[in-house]
């Protein structure tokens, strides 16, 4: 276990904040983060505790008068091989895409659209993190938890994490109470490319990459491709990928929106129908703009970049910017992503 007091966290967030916590706590095992809440409820400590991963959802408002907890928990270990399935536990400490990379060259599969996610393994099954057509969820086979309250060990199948998109239950009713320790994937042996989200057809067309040709590992580097076309590289510009969630907004709203916009982008769902919050950001003009020291991307205005020096008020202020022109023009709330501390 490292402990470090006083500790500036520009390093530990992606957006670059510049600001410090009173104690930071990188943990190597499951026994380091027992000993570590044990020895606080014996000294009675019951200051604020807040669990990180990569940082790379987090906008810092202010200093953390408390104690940042990050697991640096190793190991990918098969568990089970059965017929076309693969099962594999990992330390919620590996970065999410060294396991997507990991899994490939292992010939395990699944995994391929996801590939360049910012992030940590333990957030991936917090935020179930989605892109291209495919989410964390539909690998997550259970996740194994320790109670930050009493360091007891706990265990959530895929549906007592009450996934939904971009949502879990470890960002809703137990907000707080568990570290992920380590995350069950279930993968295959057989390789099945999902390519039917937008991009993906026409950049192996580009690349004249035939659908029967495709590699894993081809369509690896295509969606790496595809995110370095759209989205900042962190280690340039701050920034904490997509800002806001795609809002989805009722059929009777979807019908209002249309008779003014009949162009507008959607995608149609059970429970309603998602409209690209790039698009609404964009038509507010506020693509490529910025507000003071902070900016919206031109490439992808869903995304809030640090265009320097700022600090969390300043991209806070930009996302309020943001959201109170959407409202005006649209009538639609714009939910961050991102999530504020
Ligand atoms: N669009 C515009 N203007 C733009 C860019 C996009 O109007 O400048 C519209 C277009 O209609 C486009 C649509 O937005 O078809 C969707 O754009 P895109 O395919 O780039 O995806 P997104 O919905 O904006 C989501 C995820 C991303 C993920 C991509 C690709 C969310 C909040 N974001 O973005 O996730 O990489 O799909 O699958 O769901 C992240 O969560 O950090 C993230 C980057």
């Amino acid at each position: 276990m490292e402990i470090k007091q006083n500790i500036s966290l520009k390093n530990r967030n992606t957006f670059g904040i510049d600001v410090f916590a009173d104690k930071l706590v990188d943990y190597y095992s499951i026994e380091e983060l027992q000993d570590f809440i044990r020895c606080r409820v014996a000294d009675g400590d019951t200051s604020p505790l807040l669990h990180i991963g990569g940082g790379s959802n987090l906008l810092f408002l202010k200093d953390f008068h408390g104690t940042i907890l990050h697991s640096c928990i190793q190991g990918i270990n098969v568990t089970a091989d059965e017929g076309d399935n693969i099962y594999v536990r990992v330390g919620a400490g590996i970065r999410w895409d060294a396991w997507v990379q990991y899994a490939i060259d292992s010939s395990w599969f699944g995994l391929e659209n996801l590939s360049a996610i910012p992030g940590e393994v333990g957030a991936s099954a917090i935020q179930n993190i989605g892109a291209y057509g495919s989410e964390a969820k539909d690998f997550i086979l259970y996740v194994d938890c320790v109670d930050l309250e009493t360091g007891d060990i706990r265990h959530f199948c895929r549906a007592e994490c009450e996934y939904g998109y971009r949502d879990s239950i470890f960002k809703n009713v137990v907000s707080g109470r568990y570290a992920v320790t380590h995350v069950h994937f279930q993968l295959s042996h057989s390789f099945r490319p999902n390519i039917e989200y937008g991009g993906i057809r026409a950049a192996l067309q580009e690349q004249g990459i035939k659908e029967w040709d495709l590699s894993p590992a081809m369509l690896r580097q295509t969606i790496i491709h595809l995110r370095q076309q759209k989205l900042p590289d962190p280690n340039v510009c701050g920034n904490a990928g997509s800002f806001f969630k795609n809002p989805i907004i009722s059929y009777e709203d979807w019908a209002k929106l249309l008779e003014n916009c009949p162009d507008a982008p959607h995608y149609e769902l059970e429970t309603g129908v998602k409209v690209p919050a790039a698009w609404l950001i964009e038509q507010c003009g506020w693509k490529g703009r910025s507000l003071g020291k902070a900016g919206v991307y031109a490439n992808q205005p869903l995304v809030l970049v640090n265009n320097g020096d700022a600090q969390g008020k300043d991209i806070a202020a930009l996302s309020k910017a943001i959201q109170d022109d959407v409202a005006k023009h649209f009538g639609i709330t714009l939910e961050t992503e991102v999530c504020f501390v």
